[in-house]
């Protein structure tokens, strides 16, 4: 069912910072500080040849990466974004099995404006998926 990785995500305290470190010590290609006040994130995106990486800093009150970097104030990976090819598809197929799709369940437009669902960690390995309709 899932395809392509799509990104990783790391989320970081200081974003200005991490994109640093991917630019001039990883030398990648790096984007401008992307503020998404509609997830509580400011984002940069790395391309890579085969898959993104996504820094995320916190944004405004009540972030949803907050709790995380409380536990982990060093950053860390965040979650793992598969490609789907039909979100609506894959969403049933999780649901027969028992996975749970966090929130209300229904997709959501992502930050790359495509409809996303996110999966409970305690379902997949320990960690945070993302599924993407690619
Ligand atoms: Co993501």
């Amino acid at each position: 069912m899932i395809g392509r990785l799509n990104h990783v995500a790391i989320a970081v305290r200081d974003i200005a910072q991490a994109a640093e470190v991917y630019r001039d010590i990883l030398g990648a290609r790096v984007s401008e500080v992307v503020p998404q006040p509609e997830h509580g994130v400011s984002t940069v995106f790395i391309t890579l040849p085969n898959a993104k990486i996504e820094l995320l800093e916190p944004l405004g009150a009540g972030s949803p990466i907050e709790k995380f970097l409380e536990r982990n104030p060093d950053g860390g990976i965040h979650h793992l974004c598969y490609e789907v090819d039909d979100i609506q598809a894959a969403r049933e197929r999780l649901k027969a099995t028992g996975a749970r799709v966090l929130g209300d369940g229904e997709p959501k437009i992502g930050a790359h404006g495509k409809p996303v669902l996110f999966l409970h960690p305690k379902d997949f390995c320990g960690t945070l998926v993302e599924i993407e309709q690619a």
